[in-house]
């Protein structure tokens, strides 16, 4: 089998290790790639959203299926062009991901599929905005409509941030994504990344994990593309995954059917469960998460590149394999990271970052003096897998702390809300891994 990964952060180093354990001897190609993915996969130096060379690459190797990671080439159309060429492709066409690449259209597919989400209007002109931010009680949550990369939420606490906001949105603080914006209401609860791997009408989930948006420990300072990952999470109980389905997953992907873009890939629901258990939709992804993927992939024990391989051409979903073992995944960030990162600190990795520890790469560059250096915001995430959660977020910490680089910022409490629970009245954290048909 020759495969194909598109993609250079840490979540494409997931997907290639996954990949590499199930398919030994496959060819397996990773466009761009970085120096994690290098040793498992040949890596070709294509951007992941130079969807001409992509296609190109995807004929000159002979490859059998495409696996594409990032939201950016999928709203630009690669699914498409490879369908179009009768190639395979695990990812959305365009018209279906702008369930992620449009928030004026996943509002609109979710009020049309009776899918629960937090009230909001969507301005084009900033007067227009501005006047209904007067006129409504805070919190306010205002959001760039495009896509953003993770920076286009701003949670208002009061009508004058949100009046800022908006903004500096209409005055291109985010570019062409800002200039259509959503105002919602604050949604209460506690949220959870769910992952429907679909061939467009049936569904096998992944283990639901829980990441970390804000920059600083205790869930303070900026939004960011997320800190760290946790999985299983004990709240993704088979109840509430079971209405995550019926509610929220099978609604949406009928819908998008009915509209003649059906959606082939991994549909990422980021839900807010609410204080009474009922589940809503913060936002749409029509890829894996970024750092969730190192989180869940590690778990998976077999049968990832078949159902990658089914969906891609919906056909009927083999089941997925998992071993029910907890992965607490610390991000490592350049200083300046999220609003300006700074490139080129030397990095030392330890010889033995400990049992059950994976340490991913994404923003990281070999030099030619064989130096790993940063290259990113992201710089690197590392995943301790173990049967116990505790031992699994004492290992991810401290092969964090073994890591060096000039700047390194991380949080030293991923995973603080399973603590709390575990320290508070016990709940099962059961396996959350589930298959359904519509
Ligand atoms: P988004 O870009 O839509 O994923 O939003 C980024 C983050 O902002 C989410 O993960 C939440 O933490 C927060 N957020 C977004 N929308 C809301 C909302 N309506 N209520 C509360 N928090 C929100
Ligand atoms: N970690 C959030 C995302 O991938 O969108």
């Amino acid at each position: 089998m020759r495969l194909l990964v598109v993609g250079g952060g840490g979540r494409e180093h997931a997907i290639v290790a996954a990949l590499r354990r199930e398919q030994p001897d496959a060819a397996l190609y990773c466009a761009p790639g970085n120096p994690g993915t290098a040793p498992l996969a040949s890596n070709l130096p294509i951007a992941a959203d130079d969807i001409d060379r992509l296609a190109d690459a995807a004929d000159a190797y002979g490859i059998d299926l495409t696996i594409v990671g990032p939201e950016q080439p999928l709203a630009a159309g690669l699914a498409d062009r490879l369908r179009a060429e009768g190639k395979r492709v695990f990812g959305p066409v365009a018209a279906a991901a702008r369930i992620e690449s449009s928030k004026a259209f996943a509002k609109d597919v979710m009020a049309a599929a009776g899918v629960p989400t937090a009230s909001s209007r969507t301005f084009t002109v900033e007067a227009d905005a501005l006047a209904w931010v007067d006129q409504h009680a805070e919190p306010l949550v205002v959001k760039a409509s495009g896509l953003a990369a993770g920076k286009g939420a701003v949670v208002c606490a009061t009508r004058a941030e949100a009046a800022d906001a908006v903004r500096a949105m209409f005055g291109g603080s985010l570019g062409s994504a800002g200039q259509e914006i959503l105002i919602e209401s604050f949604l209460v609860g506690e949220e959870l990344s769910v992952f429907a791997i679909t061939n467009g009408r049936d569904v096998v989930l992944l283990p639901s994990a829980q990441d970390h948006k804000r920059l600083l420990e205790g869930d303070e300072g900026p939004n960011t593309g997320g800190m760290g990952a946790y999985t299983p999470v004990a709240i993704a109980t088979p109840a509430l995954l079971d209405r995550a389905l019926h509610e929220v997953i099978h609604p949406t992907l009928a819908e998008l059917e009915r509209r003649g873009a059906p959606f082939r890939g991994v549909l990422y629901a980021g839900l807010m469960i609410g204080p009474d258990g009922a589940p809503s939709v913060v936002e749409f992804n029509c890829r894996l998460g970024d750092p969730e993927a190192q989180a869940v992939l590690p778990l998976v024990t077999g049968g990832f590149t078949e159902l990658c391989w089914a969906a891609a051409a919906g056909e009927s979903l083999p089941p997925i394999a998992t071993s029910g073992h907890a992965a607490v995944t610390t991000v490592l960030a350049a200083r300046g990271y999220p609003d300006a990162p700074e490139k080129g600190a030397e990095i030392t990795l330890p010889a033995d970052p400990g049992p059950g520890v994976t340490i991913f790469h994404a923003g990281t560059r070999r030099g030619d003096d064989g130096l790993l250096r940063v290259n990113g915001g992201r710089v690197l995430a590392v995943t301790a897998v173990a049967p116990d959660f505790e031992a699994a977020r004492r290992a991810s910490s401290a092969a964090a702390e073994a890591i060096q680089f000039d700047g390194k910022q991380y949080r030293r409490d991923i995973g603080w809300r399973e603590t709390a629970r575990r320290a508070g009245p016990s709940e099962d954290p059961q396996i959350t891994q589930m298959n359904s048909k519509r």
